[in-house]
């Protein structure tokens, strides 16, 4: 028994990396610790020993229940971390583009609620992408979890890797040797082995896990920090069956409050009924929501981004055809089109096209309100800024 014990406190030895002094033998490897990654440490403005907090972020009360909720395409996918901090690396490396020249944030910025302020991207030869950059802030909540204008891509992980090997984005195409050229590449930058451990407890690079990564800090870009935030925290009341989405907002100008109060109320009662479709506090679209009416005929079912930080991200709409929110308000106003695609909420009682009529103090007053939805602290949150020391 005695002896028993003693091998089992030997093996326990061993596993913890102690050396028994009877046989000296060269250090043990010992299983990476925060204290390591001398690389991490080298390239980027990333402290692993003190990782941002993606994990549990402190969130306004009328956010609860939202993250692991319904509504969250995360759900199932919880953000780490580490693998938060993988991804915002990978989103800021142009490793990650054929030539080196283009990262994820080249086309979406943190000044523009990680959208791009051209109508069309530019991609890693010069080459224009067909539709227009989508804002990333509250990309989670888009509770169908598919992605693109179109919803073509069924999740935000196989999202991810897309650009990467889209021929006019990153490159990665088949010509180019695709995701394995990639994978190959990155085993030989000096921060990914370790980045990866971090994450994931080896340095083993898949495709599998860039996507994991990636999602993972795309879906931690949650937005909370605009003046509605600010305004609605003081108005939120959980026992009201509105949540007091329609109480008006102290902080802001009267212009504001009217704009607030078209958004949220339906079209029969004298509103815009906005709020049907880009639904708070996260302003994402409703998982029902079809298209709205932008082309005659229109037989294709859009989506659109959170509307938070929707004023520093235009042009707008999928082809970006707008360039001011003033554009937008007028084609809800009287420019919505018939066609198979086009929301029933988006119609009259006869199921015309909907004609909101709004006089021009109310459309300039819907405007002034979709810029109270801009994320101001966002734009400099350092966690989600570019982490490399260039
Ligand atoms: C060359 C510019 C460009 C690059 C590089 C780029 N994107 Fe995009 N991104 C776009 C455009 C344009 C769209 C909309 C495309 C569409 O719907 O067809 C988009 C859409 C998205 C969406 C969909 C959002 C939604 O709500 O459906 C996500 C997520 C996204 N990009 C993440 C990334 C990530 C992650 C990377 C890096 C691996 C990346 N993008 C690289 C231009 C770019
Ligand atoms: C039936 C649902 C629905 C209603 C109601 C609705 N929208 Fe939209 N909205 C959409 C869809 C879908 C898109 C994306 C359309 C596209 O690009 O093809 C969109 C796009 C937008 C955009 C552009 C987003 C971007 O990233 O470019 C803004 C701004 C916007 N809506 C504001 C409003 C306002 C203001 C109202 C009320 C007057 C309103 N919406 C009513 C469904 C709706």
């Amino acid at each position: 028994m005695k002896h028993l014990l003693a091998s089992v406190c030997c093996l326990l030895l061993a596993a913890c990396g102690g050396d028994t002094p009877a046989t000296p033998t060269p250090d043990p490897v010992t299983p990476a610790t925060p204290s390591t990654f001398p690389a991490i440490r080298a390239s980027l403005i990333v402290d692993p020993e003190a990782l941002p907090n993606y994990a549990a972020p402190t969130l306004p009360a009328y956010y609860a229940g939202l993250i692991g909720g319904p509504q969250d395409n995360g759900r199932t996918a919880p953000v780490s971390n580490a693998g938060a901090t993988l991804g915002r690396v990978l989103f800021f490396d142009r490793e990650l583009s054929v030539n080196r020249t283009i990262s994820c944030a080249s086309c979406h910025t943190q000044s523009t609620g990680f959208s791009d302020p051209r109508q069309f991207s530019v991609g890693f030869e010069g080459g224009q992408t067909p539709m227009h950059s989508m804002r990333l802030v509250n990309a989670r909540f888009w509770a169908p979890g598919t992605f693109f204008w179109d919803r073509r891509a069924p999740t935000l992980e196989s999202q991810t890797t897309d650009p990467i090997q889209d021929p006019v984005e990153m490159g990665f195409d088949a010509a180019h040797g695709g995701f394995t050229a990639l994978v190959g590449r990155l085993q030989g930058v000096t921060y990914y082995p370790e980045l990866f451990t971090l994450a994931f407890g080896d340095p083993v690079i898949t495709q599998a896990r860039v996507q994991q990564a990636l999602a993972q800090y795309v879906r931690s870009i949650v937005s909370a920090g605009s003046r509605w935030d600010q305004g609605y925290a003081q108005v939120f009341n959980p026992a009201l069956q509105d949540r007091g989405v329609n109480t008006p907002i102290p902080g802001f100008t009267a212009e504001e409050n009217r704009g607030r109060q078209l958004f949220f109320t339906p079209p029969p009662q004298g509103g815009a009924g906005c709020s049907a479709c880009h639904v708070a506090p996260t302003f994402a679209l409703t998982p029902n929501s079809r298209s709205n009416g932008l082309d005659a005929g229109e037989t294709r079912i859009f989506k659109s981004p959170s509307l938070k930080s929707v004023s520093g991200g235009g042009p707008f709409m999928h082809d970006g055809r707008f360039s001011t929110l003033a554009q937008v308000v007028e084609h809800y106003t009287n420019g919505i089109q018939n066609g198979p695609a086009l929301d029933p909420r988006l119609r009259g009682p006869g199921g015309q096209p909907l004609r909101l009529n709004l006089s021009q103090a109310d459309q300039l007053a819907l405007v002034a309100f979709l810029i109270t939805l801009t994320d101001e602290a966002m734009v400099t949150d350092a966690k989600f800024s570019d982490p490399f020391r260039r």
